[in-house]
């Protein structure tokens, strides 16, 4: 993929501000946003919402996802159930280079009560801006759907 452009968002209330931090970021960028929130610090349910922000890069609506909760591990898990979608935890730079150039991630996720916002925004950065290798990496990936 060259260039993504339209990102899916969504969060549950343990990420809200750090997912309100990335989506101005990204927008700043040229990005398009589509934050399908929630909006209020209110209890709720991370498996909705990363499935939701999972249908929309699934349906081709978004070209890639950043989704978050309070580690980014219930979130991933939730949104990795949707067919089609690759989604990495990431709490480094490296990792969420390496989950675009070998995996072909188009879903990153990040635990807000795991790493900072000046971190999270690098890892954004990153993902965003690193291109799939294919090769040898693609037949891999292949097999993930394929088992
Ligand atoms: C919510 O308290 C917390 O469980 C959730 O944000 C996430 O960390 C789950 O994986």
């Amino acid at each position: 993929m060259t260039n993504p452009k339209h990102i899916a968002l969504s969060s549950d209330h343990a990420a809200i501000d750090l997912r309100q931090a990335i989506a101005a970021h990204i927008k700043s960028l040229g990005y398009q946003v589509t934050d399908i929130g929630p909006t209020t610090n209110e209890s709720t349910d991370y498996p909705k919402h990363g499935q939701a922000a999972a249908k929309l890069v699934a349906s081709g609506d978004c070209d890639l996802g950043i989704i978050l909760c309070g580690t980014g591990q219930g979130i991933m898990m939730a949104a990795n159930k949707v067919k089609g979608i690759r989604c990495g935890v990431c709490s480094d730079t490296f990792s969420a280079r390496m989950i675009r150039t070998h995996n072909n991630a188009n879903m990153l996720s990040i635990g807000a009560r795991v790493v900072g916002e000046g971190l999270a925004l690098d890892m954004v950065d990153v993902f965003l801006t690193t291109e799939f290798e294919g090769g040898r990496h693609a037949t891999r990936v292949d097999m993930i759907e394929t088992h």
